[in-house]
């Protein structure tokens, strides 16, 4: 491990409380390949590298929960070819990755609608869940096909049909109810949210969860932010002072 790499993790195991699920919006590919006189698909390979990567930094820093914005609804309108190049690079990534994860205890889910994926990307989600499901070091939730509010309505769907059907009544529509039909029921909120490439967005990503969520813009490119950047980015999130709307005390 490199020297710096190694100080910023001392220095995070030092000073408190890790972020238990960071979520990140992965940005830049296509800039990235773009500054090298390169196809965009070049740009997207080399960000799957970077999810190895930053998977890696979570296990090492002892974060519970990753959430990676994979693959937008908005992204299907991407020209034919991108799309293509993303969804043969999922099923790389998860023919690379499914038993190596497995090995360190990575539980991989995939949410958003994932209907809409051709049949080799969706039989290759369908494994890497299942071959992954005994994980309990880190969840890693991998958003593909998927819009924030797409999530509220799903469940907002889920609860009217509860109504409906008389398993609830709409007084008993509580917070916690609706929670408990998000994609994310059973993970805690994001406690830190990252974007990459400096776009200072959220993009329809996990709208409800991000509420309290800490904010981290990083300028770097999503292929070139490695471990490094984000044991920087937990530092960061550790100098913070979270109030939840309260006062400190
Ligand atoms: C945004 O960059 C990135 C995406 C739309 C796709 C993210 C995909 C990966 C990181 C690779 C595959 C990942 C997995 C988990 C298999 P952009 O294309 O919008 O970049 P730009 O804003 O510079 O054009």
């Amino acid at each position: 491990m490199a020297d710096l790499e190694a100080d910023l993790l001392a220095r995070i195991r030092t000073h408190g409380a890790v972020p238990r699920h960071i979520a990140i919006i992965m940005d830049g590919n296509g800039r990235w390949a773009r500054e090298r006189h390169m196809p965009r698909p070049f740009g997207h390979r080399s960000g799957m590298k970077t999810v190895r990567s930053v998977v890696e930094g979570c296990l090492e820093a002892g974060v519970e929960w990753l959430s990676l914005f994979a693959f937008s609804q908005e992204n299907w309108q991407r020209p034919e070819t991108e799309v293509s190049a993303l969804m043969s690079l999922l099923e790389e990534f998860i023919a690379r990755e499914a038993d190596e994860l497995k090995r360190q205890g990575v539980r991989v889910r995939v949410h958003g609608d994932v209907h809409r994926l051709n049949g080799p990307a969706a039989a290759a989600v369908d494994r890497i869940v299942s071959v992954t499901a005994g994980g309990t070091r880190l969840g890693l939730n991998l958003f593909i096909s998927y819009g924030g509010r797409a999530e509220l309505v799903r469940a907002a769907q889920l609860l009217a049909r509860d109504v409906q059907a008389g398993r609830l009544t709409p007084d008993e529509i509580t917070e916690d109810e609706f929670r408990a039909r998000l994609f994310t029921a059973d993970c805690p909120d994001p406690d830190l949210l990252i974007r990459t490439s400096g776009e200072q967005r959220l993009s329809n990503f996990l709208l409800w969860q991000v509420a309290y969520a800490e904010l981290y813009i990083s300028s770097v490119l999503w292929p070139d932010f490695g471990r490094p950047a984000l044991y920087e980015a937990i530092c960061d999130f550790q100098r913070r002072d979270r109030r939840f709307g309260r006062v400190t005390p």
